[in-house]
């Protein structure tokens, strides 16, 4: 699977921008503000619906303007695809495949899949458990649409459920049985997703494992520890027995929304005890694992998506990860870096085709 060319219309600080790529390396050069990570945004949203970056889709209309559009045309399984996205101020986002409008966005995920390396990827590791939440979630819903549906059901009834908790406080009137329903619901869709989470973290961690020796030479081991409730065989029972608590807190205490992914190394928190070097290493091995679990389950190649990674890693990890990009492990790959002579160099070396755009201010101007 790979995208043939890209249109971005009103999208950021693209105007109209029209691409179109090679099967293997795509590289976009320009200086810093110019809007090469826009277009891997704009491939983002292809696959995923939405930016990486700007949860808001009305903050990625180009300034001034009503609406933006972003248009794709994919060769997948030898048959050609043509994506379309696009989302109006104050209407609902709208997918396009082949011309016709999907009911819900959510019935797209999945069938790109794409795997992005970014700058802010050690938040991941320093920032809190909702982040690591969101890139596991998203990463089983481009698997298991399965998932993704039971994902959505269970924050609407979260969301229902605390309605009803600070309504109850604020009448002083119990409806014990809607509570009771809302309960029965997620504890069933907490213990289903939990099972998924494990079941994803045993697959990945011998990849994890295995890319982490390699891209950091380095002997010891790495693992992610998932922590849920929703594990416990006594789940249920635990649930209810928060209720006086949720009562008085108005909030869900209990649920896969409280669970955390602990990122080790040997036994400690890789956010305490990690290096800078070994941060980036174990965030690049987990992204590769993604890698190879998308390839595995989709029997597809995942669109690549690599953001600044030369500035972000050293001569040697850059020179690794290389290696494996040269053997042609991955398929189709696109590139940002603010210094094209560093990337012209380091990609030209690869027997890979590779094609450079050089972005200034929203165009492409060679
Ligand atoms: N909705 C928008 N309308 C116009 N410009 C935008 C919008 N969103 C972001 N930008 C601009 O895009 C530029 C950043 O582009 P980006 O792709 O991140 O640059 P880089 O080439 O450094 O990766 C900034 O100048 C920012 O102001
Ligand atoms: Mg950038």
């Amino acid at each position: 699977m790979y995208l043939k060319s890209l249109e971005l219309i009103q999208f950021k600080n693209h105007q109209k921008t029209k691409l179109e790529f090679s099967p293997q390396l795509n590289c976009l050069v320009g200086l810093n503000g110019s809007g090469k990570t826009n277009v891997l945004d704009g491939i983002h949203y292809l696959s995923l619906t939405k930016s990486a970056i700007q949860s808001s889709d009305s903050l990625n209309i180009l300034h001034g303007e009503e609406f933006f559009a972003i248009k794709g045309n994919f060769e997948l399984s030898e048959k050609a695809l043509e994506i379309r996205c696009t989302f109006e101020a104050g209407k609902k986002k709208l997918i396009y495949q082949n011309g016709k409008a999907l009911d819900k966005t959510s019935e797209h995920v999945g069938l790109i899949p794409l795997v992005l390396i970014a700058p802010d990827d050690t938040e991941l590791i320093k920032d809190g458990s909702e982040g690591r939440r969101k890139f596991f979630d998203g990463l089983i819903s481009q698997m298991n649409r399965e998932y993704l549906n039971q994902l959505i059901r269970y924050h609407h009834f979260l969301k229902q459920r605390n309605a009803l908790l600070k309504q109850f406080a604020e009448t002083g009137r119990r409806d014990l049985t809607l509570l009771g329903s809302y309960d029965h619901e997620m504890i069933s869709l907490s213990v289903s997703l939990a099972q998924s989470r494990s079941a994803l973290l045993d697959q990945i961690a011998p990849m994890l494992q295995s890319h982490y020796s390699e891209i950091s030479q380095g002997a010891e081991p790495v693992s992610i520890v998932y922590e849920s409730d929703a594990l416990r065989p006594d789940f249920a029972d635990y649930y209810l027995s928060l209720r006086q608590k949720d009562m008085m807190t108005k909030n869900s205490n209990a649920g896969i929304h409280k669970d955390d992914f602990n990122l080790l190394i040997g036994d400690h928190p890789i956010r305490k005890i990690g290096s800078q070097g070994q941060q980036k290493s174990f965030i690049i091995s987990l992204k590769l694992a993604q890698f190879q679990v998308f390839e595995k389950t989709k029997g597809e190649k995942p669109i690549l998506l690599l953001d600044d990674i030369f500035d972000k890693l050293d001569d040697q990890r850059i020179a690794k990860m290389m290696e494996l990009i040269s053997r042609h492990t991955f398929g189709q790959i696109f590139l940002t870096d603010a210094r094209p002579e560093r990337s012209k160099k380091i990609l030209t070396q690869l027997d890979s085709e590779v094609l450079f755009f050089e972005v200034e201010k929203g165009e492409i101007i060679s």
